[in-house]
């Protein structure tokens, strides 16, 4: 058989599956397909309309969007700016914009076999860095006979499917074994990155719609199914990090980017130093960031009771043998990356009640209680939580428009109390919470 045709039939049978239960698809940057560049899918009858067509399933807007609102569109011409400067001159380069370990994630920086002539790497993070390089797929597409199995058949990469998603995105925003931001980079002037699937998802300006016909088209993953497979991701790629040998280490010391930044970034005269349960850590010890992992508490309590016990004690111990020495460190962050990815499975099979909404909502608020928000990157993650819980809690039907307000308004507390990382006081974010626990309705 023709292996396209192979390849095709292959992709019609994992669609019937859930999430994630084909093979992982081959990232847009490492896949052997030819990338024809943003020009090519920016065609006024293409996706470069300045209006959304009324007939269209797609909106064909997706160009302007893009280019206009995208901040992927400028990631290149980042580069070129101050910042990337003293970056790249602190690091020795001769300049950001020609660098790869620059360009891997702030372009479509594959191969020079494989760019096409209308190929351009000052496109940045264009439309075949998320979508795939479209040699394969154009033709079919552009034909209008291809449906989106014998789109991904072509080399189309699933950015629907959430499992997908997240190791794409996660690819740049967090690292992965080809490419990273070490605290090197760090130190040289890169900023702090954070993710969250959910929130990102919903920031980065849409130039699709979920609508009737889409759902007829992909399968569709609720904000918080989201939420919760990017987080269990986000801990499996990090446990990744600290499991290979390029990235876990840095002379003596391990790679200090898994760790929690303002544990080692903040004035001495400010002793602000509180036990936090989950850690099992006292004083005057650099704490990984585990932000993630306290998401993964909220979300297991009622959904994966056994599995969320699991990780607890892999987690204390993780923070056991990174800072007492006790245990390999390695070999205990491999066991909490394979919780993780059976936490990715179990969510991407589960349909989410609002019942668990609910229960996730309330355990963030206890956890808050409890003084687990005692560190900027477990707030920062629970605010972007909460809002994803609060949406999802109304497309559901659980509460109206009105109940929403009232939690949109008393997150809006929470946001301010996480804007700035070096400001940040428990206790502001604490109080913001409560104000949150008064406006959710008892379900
Ligand atoms: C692993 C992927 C990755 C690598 C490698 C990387 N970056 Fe970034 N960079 C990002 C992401 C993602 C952001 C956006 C962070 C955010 O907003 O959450 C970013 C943000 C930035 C910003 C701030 C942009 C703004 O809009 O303010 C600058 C400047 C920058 N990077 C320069 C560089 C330079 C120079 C290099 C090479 C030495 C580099 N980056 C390497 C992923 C990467
Ligand atoms: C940072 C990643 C990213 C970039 C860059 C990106 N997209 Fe997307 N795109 C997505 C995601 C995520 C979705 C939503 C999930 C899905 O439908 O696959 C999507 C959906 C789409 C859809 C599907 C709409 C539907 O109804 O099925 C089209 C068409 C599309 N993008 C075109 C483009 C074009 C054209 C560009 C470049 C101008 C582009 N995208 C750039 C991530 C990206
Ligand atoms: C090829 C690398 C790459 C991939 C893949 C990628 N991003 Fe990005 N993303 C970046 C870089 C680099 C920036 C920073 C650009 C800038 O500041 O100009 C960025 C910025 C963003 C921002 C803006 C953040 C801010 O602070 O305003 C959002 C939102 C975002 N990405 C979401 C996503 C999502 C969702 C996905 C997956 C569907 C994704 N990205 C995939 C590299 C990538
Ligand atoms: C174990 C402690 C520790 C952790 C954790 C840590 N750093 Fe650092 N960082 C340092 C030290 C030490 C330096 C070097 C300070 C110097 O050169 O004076 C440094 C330097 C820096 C600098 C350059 C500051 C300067 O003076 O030029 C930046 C920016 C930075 N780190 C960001 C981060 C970020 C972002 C994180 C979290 C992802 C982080 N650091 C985590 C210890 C740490």
């Amino acid at each position: 058989m023709h292996h396209t045709l192979i390849a095709t039939l292959a992709a019609a049978v994992t669609a019937l599956l859930a999430f994630g239960a084909s093979a992982a698809a081959t990232l847009p940057h490492y896949a052997d397909d030819i990338h024809l560049g943003v020009a090519s899918c920016a065609g006024s009858t293409c996706h470069g309309a300045v209006e959304p067509w009324k007939d269209s399933t797609v909106l064909q807007n997706e160009y302007i969007t893009w280019t206009r609102r995208d901040k992927h569109a400028k990631a290149y011409e980042v580069l070129l700016n101050d910042r990337s400067k003293l970056i790249a001159r602190n690091l020795g380069l001769p300049n950001a914009h020609t660098a790869s370990i620059c360009l891997d994630c702030h372009a479509d920086n594959v191969a020079a076999d494989k760019r096409s002539k209308q190929f351009q790497i000052s496109d940045g993070v264009g439309c075949e860095s998320c979508h795939g390089g479209a040699a394969r797929w154009l033709g079919i597409h552009v034909a209008g006979q291809a449906n989106h199995q014998a789109n991904l058949g072509a080399g189309m990469y699933p950015t629907e499917d959430p499992i997908e998603r997240a190791r794409l995105c996660l690819s740049c925003h967090f690292g992965d074994d080809r490419k990273f931001v070490t605290h090197r980079i760090m130190g040289a002037g890169h900023p702090r990155m954070s993710f969250e699937l959910d929130t990102f998802t919903s920031i980065q300006p849409a130039h699709y719609r979920v609508d009737a016909d889409y759902a007829k088209r992909k399968k569709v993953a609720s904000g918080v199914q989201t939420w919760a497979i990017g987080q269990a991701m986000a801990l499996a790629q990090i446990m990744d990090s600290m499991v290979d040998p390029k990235r876990a280490r840095d002379g003596i010391f391990p790679e200090l980017v898994t760790f929690d930044c303002h544990a080692c970034h903040h004035p001495m005269s400010n002793v602000r130093w509180q036990a936090r349960a989950s850690t099992g850590l006292g004083p005057g010890v650099v704490r990984l960031n585990d932000a993630n992992a306290i998401m993964l508490q909220a979300i297991t309590r009622r959904v994966a009771p056994e599995l969320g016990q699991r990780l607890s004690q892999q987690m204390l111990a993780l923070h056991a043998a990174v800072s007492q020495g006790r245990g390999s460190a390695p070999d205990t962050a491999k066991a909490v990356g394979e919780v993780a990815r059976q936490l990715v499975t179990r969510f991407a099979g589960h349909n989410f009640s609002r019942e668990d909404m609910q229960s996730m909502f309330t355990a963030l608020l206890a956890q808050g209680r409890a003084g687990e928000f005692t560190d900027y990157s477990g707030a920062e993650q629970a605010t972007m939580a909460m809002s994803a819980l609060a949406a999802s809690l109304r497309q559901a039907g659980a509460i109206d428009d009105r109940q929403l307000q009232a939690i949109n308004a008393a997150l809006a507390k929470c946001y301010d109390a996480t804007k700035e990382d070096e400001k940040y006081r428990p206790q502001a974010f604490v109080e913001a919470l409560a104000g949150v626990e008064a406006a959710l309705p008892k379900l």
